[in-house]
């Protein structure tokens, strides 16, 4: 079986005011009725495939990973003393786990639309994963984005590709010469790895972060059905994202292409296009009253939203606060007074 390792950890600004630190993205219904939380682990829930999934989070989401994973049988839960990045959290799950068995690392904040496709693909890359390649999953990309990972594709392997190249957040110039290219893919964030043999990829590379989170995991406490790493040693770490830490610098690197309608939801634009859309593109959570809109992104948790000729627009309130943006402006939404000190 594989075992899935979910990871939740960032705070989403970009999607304020609806995603708040006190309840970010992951455990928010953004797509259909599930939070995107809770369709990771639907996503993961065949178990004639998957194992229990393994939690990796920080303690302030602990309350809501517990409420959201109340039906699943044979959770594991690892609260990280601190946020240390993802190779940090990975290695936690990796330790945790008997060094034959192989996980898919799977963000908590991602839509993926074609769960069939999904599954296909995590197949292809655990057996990949079993003959010791690090996998990512690669997605066709559609602009020059300079937040994802790009891998170019080497030469076949079955089942997917050797990566020949990976890097982690381009510059605009990069990202558009990778695009032009046609020869790579966007990282989608989702990993196949053998537990033992990320350990040894990450010790080759950073082995300050391996041996920490050795330390960490050896001197931890059980407590239910949650392990708590030890404090002093995982204060020791320099985060660091596994992209950087392991991705970029091995040569063991692969890939399998997958079409299942990915979206990282990385703001209120992307999360328009993932919902499903009215007669005129719009769509509506909550009271409001659209006249002669187009594309219009328009939610409420309260007050009534009234909107007259316009296109390409996001309307949310949240409590007492208001946000309209345009589609191209949604990516600045982080950089807001209001997003960055709720
Ligand atoms: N538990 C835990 N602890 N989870 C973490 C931590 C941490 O310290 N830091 C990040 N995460 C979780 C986030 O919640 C998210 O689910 C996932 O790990 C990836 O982290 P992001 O911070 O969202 O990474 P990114 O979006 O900048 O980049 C990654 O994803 C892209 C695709 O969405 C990279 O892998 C890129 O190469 C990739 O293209
Ligand atoms: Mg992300």
């Amino acid at each position: 079986a594989i075992h899935p390792v979910v990871l939740c950890g960032g705070s989403g600004t970009r999607l304020w005011p609806r995603s708040r630190k006190a309840m970010p993205k992951p455990f928010l219904p953004l797509v259909g009725d599930r939070t995107l939380f809770e369709a990771t682990l639907d996503r993961c829930g065949d178990n004639g495939l998957f194992a229990a999934p393994v939690i990796v989070t920080g303690a302030a989401h602990l309350p809501h990973v517990e409420a959201q994973t109340a039906g699943i049988a044979g959770v594991q839960v690892i609260v990280e003393p601190e946020a240390k990045n993802t190779a940090a959290a990975i290695a936690l799950a990796a330790v945790r786990l008997s060094p034959d068995a192989v996980m898919l690392v799977c963000p908590s904040d991602h839509h993926i639309a074609d769960v069939a496709a999904f599954c296909s693909a995590a197949r292809s890359a655990a057996q990949l994963a079993r003959q010791d390649w690090m996998v990512s999953f690669g997605i066709t990309p559609t602009a020059p984005e300079t937040g994802f990972g790009y891998i170019r594709r080497g030469e076949a392997l079955d089942g997917g590709y050797k990566v020949d190249r990976f890097v982690e957040k381009p510059d605009l110039e990069r990202a558009q010469a990778f695009l032009d290219d046609g020869g790579y893919s966007w990282n989608g964030g989702i990993f196949a790895f053998r537990a033992g043999a990320f350990m040894d990829e990450l010790r080759a590379h950073r082995p300050d972060i391996a041996e920490a989170v050795e330390r960490a995991v050896a001197a931890g406490r059980e407590d239910g059905h949650a392990f708590h790493p030890a404090a002093g040693a995982f204060a020791a770490i320099d985060g660091e994202s596994v992209d950087y830490a392991v991705m970029e610098r091995t040569n063991r690197a692969a890939m399998v292409p997958v079409a299942m309608g990915w979206s990282d939801i990385g703001n209120w634009h992307a999360l328009r296009d993932a919902r499903e859309a009215d007669e005129n593109g719009n769509r509506v959570r909550g009271n409001a009253e659209l006249v002669d809109c187009r594309n219009v992104l328009a939610e409420t948790d309260g007050p009534r939203i009234s909107v007259i000729g316009l296109e390409d627009v996001a309307v949310i309130v949240d409590g007492n606060e208001i946000l309209v943006t345009t589609m191209q402006g949604a990516q600045k939404v982080g950089k807001l007074g209001g997003a960055s000190n709720q």
